[in-house]
């Protein structure tokens, strides 16, 4: 079967499109193969060797496959499958734990971390949700969560969570100011932004403004900084950004809470939640959310697709297609 794999970590050009053996599933897997995937800014990540991603691999990639959004059709049971069926529609957030592998024509995983997709549902939209979607739904539903007439901006806001983050706080009522590249604005005026703001020529930190909520998926500021525009008890959720901002909030969130007298948080991300799949599905079911799609490409250009989110301009998600 065709697959992209990553020979080192290192750049885009460490990664070829090649012929690998198909795999074999276990007794308690389902062989898939795969309908449409999306690329994630957590593949760069890997192809980068960014430090975070090492604890997977520390010298060479853990996940030599990348590609963690599923979506495809059941081909294969082991003998103990009982949660799926031979020729059945599902998709899955296939990230750490369950070693990524959907930049590939077939992946074989456990049949437990599957789910249906009813025939209603546009696949290609389902692509791009199960990594970037999950995590935007999860970090939309704190403990104290934005409600009606909160304001939030939301840092970062054209990429493939920040899309959703958007469309999730517009439909609870709240004001969203978004930050991110002008050819992307008329983009997020659609899908729910009252405010945009342009970073490459204004610094929204200077606005003067204060917010209930900053989702900021490139926390590259220092944060005394980023936290700034929070109005006093608003909630900062870093969700991306530099590795000292992730692990200055990894370690010292509560201490920093009380010095900058805002709550800050480490944004959620629990991996392979079922309950967080099937509420995705339910919002794609109504259309409550519509998934923005940049291009869709075949699995032979996953490779220029990732230099292409490297580069940047990208609005939402680059979905892969399979034959
Ligand atoms: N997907 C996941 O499962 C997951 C889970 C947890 C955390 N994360 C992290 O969350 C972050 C965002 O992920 P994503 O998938 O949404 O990435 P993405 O699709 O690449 O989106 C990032 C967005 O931020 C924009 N941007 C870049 N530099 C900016 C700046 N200085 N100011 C404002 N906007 C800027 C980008 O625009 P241009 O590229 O056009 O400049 C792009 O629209 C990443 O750091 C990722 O590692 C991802």
């Amino acid at each position: 079967m065709k697959a992209v794999l990553l020979q080192r970590y290192g750049s885009s050009d460490d990664l070829i499109y090649t012929d690998i053996p198909m795999p074999t599933p276990k007794s308690d897997e389902a062989l898939v193969r795969l309908m449409y995937t999306s690329i994630n800014a957590a593949d760069l990540d890997y192809v980068n060797g960014h430090p975070l991603v090492r604890f997977t691999g520390l010298r060479k990639p853990g996940y030599p496959i990348l590609g963690s959004d599923l979506v495809g059709v059941v081909e294969e049971i082991g003998s103990d499958v009982t949660q799926v069926q031979v020729g059945d529609i599902v998709w899955a957030d296939t990230s750490n734990p369950l070693r990524y592998g959907t930049f590939a024509e077939y992946t074989a995983l456990p049949a437990i971390s599957l789910q249906k997709i009813s025939k209603d549902i546009d696949l290609k939209q389902a692509a791009c949700l199960p990594s970037a979607g999950v995590v935007a739904l999860q970090n939309i539903q704190l403990k104290h969560p934005a409600k009606a007439g909160d304001t939030a901006l939301v840092n970062g806001a054209g990429g493939g969570i920040g899309n959703i983050i958007v469309q999730l706080l517009h439909q609870a009522g709240v004001e969203v100011t978004a930050v991110d590249k002008q050819i992307k604005h008329d983009m997020l005026k659609e899908i729910g932004a009252t405010h945009t703001i342009d970073y490459e020529t204004t610094d929204y930190l200077k606005s003067g403004k204060q917010y209930d909520f900053v989702y900021d998926l490139v926390c590259y500021r220092p944060l005394s900084e980023a936290t700034s525009i929070l109005k006093k008890d608003g909630q900062f959720i870093m969700l991306g950004g530099s590795t000292a901002n992730i692990l200055r909030v990894l370690t010292t969130a509560p201490f920093l809470s009380k010095k900058f007298q805002k709550k800050i948080i480490l944004g959620a991300y629990r991996t392979n939640d079922h309950d967080d799949l099937a509420q995705m599905h339910q919002l794609l079911l109504d259309k409550t959310i519509q998934p923005v799609i940049d291009r869709i490409i075949p699995l032979e250009e996953t490779i220029e697709g990732i230099k292409a989110l490297e580069t940047g301009n990208v609005l939402g998600k680059i979905v892969i297609q399979f034959e």
